[in-house]
């Protein structure tokens, strides 16, 4: 089994100025270029608002983090005022789209026949999906969170799904932006039941209020392959020490040597992001 590379997401959502956007971005190239080739020890992602894509995509272009959107429309071009197309975000720069967070589901009225459709539109413009479910409070209250899950995937993931083209993000939505967070415990089942839904070696992210403190012990978990910071990814620092709590990648004991120290050589290389320069943007 191949390991899975962790990866951490940062969505900014509806937050920064250009000002605030190139500070942010610069710090966070900063800190990868002083960590050297093994980056953070994870895959790093930042999904800043569409004002500051081709910025903030200029800015850390060849660093190894990667660039993704917060939403598309599902179709390429047309009369839909306000929306952007997955290949417009791809075109500035973009590897990935956030699709079906609970702040578009809840707030934008967003269900998963519209998401199922999103996903097809990023894939078709080359994109990797982060699929978002989860459930309410009432709905973790009255013992039905699986199966709102369970829902939420069925509804929305296109039976095309790869490993290469979807990731899953199960954000607990009472646990978005207010400080509080899933158990650990629930957090593992949680993702189990998840797996069982997905193609294998699918990535599966935690989200809700994760932060320098948690991480470690988020991350740790086995299930989890990385995790979706709103609040804290405003902070280079807070987001850098996210990521740092990554485990290192382990392959399974049998890919390593005889009882020997895991070699060097069976370590995957922990920056694997991919990176699209912007057209245009000259390196
Ligand atoms: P939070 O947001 O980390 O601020 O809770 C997570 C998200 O909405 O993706």
């Amino acid at each position: 089994m191949a390991v899975r590379t962790k990866l951490v997401a940062g969505n900014w959502k509806m937050n920064g100025l250009r000002e605030d956007g190139v500070a942010l971005a610069r710090a966070l190239v900063h800190r990868m270029v002083a960590a050297g080739a093994g980056g953070p020890g994870c895959e790093l992602l930042v999904c800043p608002p569409a004002t500051l894509l081709t910025t903030v995509g200029g800015l850390i272009a060849g660093s190894g983090i990667a660039l993704g959107g917060q939403d598309c429309h599902a179709a390429a071009k047309g009369a839909f005022t306000g929306d952007i197309s997955p290949e417009m975000l791809a075109d500035v720069g973009c590897t990935h789209v956030i699709l079906g967070h609970s702040e578009r589901r809840h707030g934008h009225g967003e269900d998963d026949t519209a998401v199922h459709g999103k996903i097809l539109g990023a894939w078709r413009a080359g994109l990797t999906a982060i699929l978002c479910v989860g459930e309410t409070r009432a709905q973790r209250e009255a013992g039905t969170a699986v199966d709102i899950v369970a829902s939420q995937l069925a509804g929305s993931m296109p039976s095309q799904a790869e490993p290469d083209n979807l990731v899953v993000a199960y954000e607990p939505v009472w646990a978005i932006g207010t400080g509080l967070t899933a158990t650990l415990e629930d957090i593992a089942a949680m993702h189990a039941a998840i797996r069982t839904r997905l193609p294998a070696q699918t990535r599966i992210l935690y989200g809700g209020s994760v932060n320098p403190q948690n991480a470690a012990s988020i991350l740790g978990l086995g299930e989890v392959d990385g995790a979706l910071v709103g609040g804290a990814s405003l902070d280079g620092e807070s987001f850098w020490t996210i990521a740092r709590n990554c485990p290192s990648p382990q392959p399974p004991p049998r890919e390593r040597g005889e009882g020997g120290p895991l070699g060097a050589s069976a370590m995957r290389h922990p920056t694997g992001a991919r990176t699209r320069a912007p057209k245009g943007a000259g390196g």
